[in-house]
């Protein structure tokens, strides 16, 4: 089994498409171990509850201190013996530390196609506002490995939709999610699980 663990801060509609992935069999082999958040009322808890995975939440009042608890985090992923960890709408920025931990075992969707759109600064909402005012006709979402940099590190899949000119944030935002980040996100899984691609110079080749 290909032990991954989901990362999440939010709604969690990335992991619920992991799990479909999974239950409808597209993601063979392919375990959840473990669904990590940084706050005890992500909706996206409840999605993992609801399908029987084991949660733990890391709030920051638990802690002395941010770095305790990425710390803690690292032990926890670590002793759980995770394969992949899966940043699905996670809000912390993970540190050196944490990447070193896991390295190149960690991928981030992001909503926009990098190199546009990204970076410190570059989240929800926020992005599809820069996208509609800079007017550019196409948009996107890109799964790529976590380096030190934010949005930064060797992308793995990336696709794209047209921006219209009644769309809005939220339903960029809409569109975006479902005909791009719910696809590539397990895809990009996929090839992982299946030892389908290597990194060389920074750039993610198919095998
Ligand atoms: C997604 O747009 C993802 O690209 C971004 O955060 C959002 C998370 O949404 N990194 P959800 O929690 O998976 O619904």
């Amino acid at each position: 089994m290909f032990k991954i663990a989901v990362l999440v801060s939010g709604s969690g509609t990335n992991l619920k498409a992991i799990i479909d992935s999974i239950e409808n069999g597209y993601l063979k082999n392919v375990f959840i171990e473990t669904v990590v958040s940084n706050k005890k009322d992500a909706f996206a808890l409840e999605i993992a509850k609801k399908s029987g995975i084991n949660t733990k939440v890391f709030s920051l009042e638990e802690f002395e201190s941010k770095e305790k608890r990425e710390q803690a985090i690292i032990s926890y992923l670590k002793e759980k013996d995770i394969d992949l960890v899966v940043l699905a709408g996670f809000m912390l920025i993970l540190s050196k530390d944490f990447v070193d931990a896991f390295k190149d075992k960690i991928i981030n969707i992001h909503p926009s196609l990098i190199p546009s759109f990204c970076g410190e600064g570059f989240y929800g909402l926020k992005v599809h506002k820069a996208v509609l005012e800079s007017g550019v006709k196409i948009t996107g979402a890109t799964v790529h490995f976590v380096t030190e940099e934010a949005d930064a590190g060797p992308i793995i899949l990336q696709d794209s939709v047209f921006v219209d000119d009644d769309d809005t944030e939220k339903s960029l935002q809409k569109k975006v999610m479902q005909k791009v980040e719910w696809q590539i996100l397990p895809q990009a899984i996929n090839l992982i699980a299946k030892n389908k691609i290597t990194i060389k110079d920074g750039i993610v080749r198919r095998i």
